[in-house]
């Protein structure tokens, strides 16, 4: 048999020097791509660069670390440029509670006659039920927050200490409704709460 009819197959590009031995049809590369030698299940990796948005991310990266550590407490040795500690972060918003704290209520209304009129009376029962109910339960006999209707007061029963609490919160877990109420609201429900004492 001559060798003009035997049909060639030869590869249509050369491999390249780490090409091919263990995989019958694996991809053969041009020779410009470089093979870093490493292979699993016949996937060869080949060294190309890394994206130009990767390693610009990565260098991103890297120069806000730089900044973080100037700016910021890093080492045993450095405070940082702002000179920023949890300690001094933390004193400062305790002051600023305590200054919040002893801030007096300015009482404008007569709460006791307040607690008298049927009209701020309804306002302050809408109020407690959609603010206060959760936490000191339906009837104010207490749940998580303590009743509003028996004698016992931790921080006082007069209309000024009730409006105090419910203003400023108190330290147990009472939130502080004078951010979240208009001040009629908070002196309506003070007057609900009031009513609800039994004389
Ligand atoms: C997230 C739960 C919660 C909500 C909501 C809440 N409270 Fe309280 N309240 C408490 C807790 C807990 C205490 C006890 C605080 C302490 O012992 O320091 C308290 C204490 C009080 C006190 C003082 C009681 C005392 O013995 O001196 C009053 C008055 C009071 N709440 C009224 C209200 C009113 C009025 C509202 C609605 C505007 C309200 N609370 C909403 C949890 C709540």
């Amino acid at each position: 048999m001559s060798d003009e009819n035997a049909i060639v197959t030869e590869p249509a590009v050369t491999p390249g020097p780490m090409a091919g031995n263990s995989s019958t049809n694996r991809v053969i590369l041009p020779d410009d791509k470089i093979l870093s030698g490493h292979e699993v299940d016949g996937i060869q990796e080949m060294d190309n660069p890394m994206p130009v948005w990767l390693s610009t991310l990565f260098l991103a990266t890297f120069l806000y670390a730089i900044g973080y550590c100037i700016v910021y407490p890093s080492f045993w040795f450095w405070p940082g440029l702002w000179k920023w500690s949890s300690t001094t972060e933390m004193n400062r918003l305790e002051a600023e509670q305590a200054a919040r704290r002893t801030k007096p209520v300015v009482v404008k209304v007569d709460l006791a006659q307040l607690a008298r009129d049927p009209a701020h009376l309804a306002n302050g029962k809408a109020i407690y039920e959609l603010s206060c109910a959760t936490c000191h339960g339906e009837n104010a006999q207490g749940k998580v927050g303590p009743s509003l209707v028996d004698a016992e007061w931790k921080y006082g029963g007069k209309p000024t200490d009730i409006l105090e609490s419910v203003t400023n919160g108190r330290p147990g877990g009472m939130p502080n409704w004078g951010n979240t109420l208009k001040p009629e609201e908070v002196e309506d429900v003070t007057a609900f709460v009031l009513s609800l004492q039994k004389e």
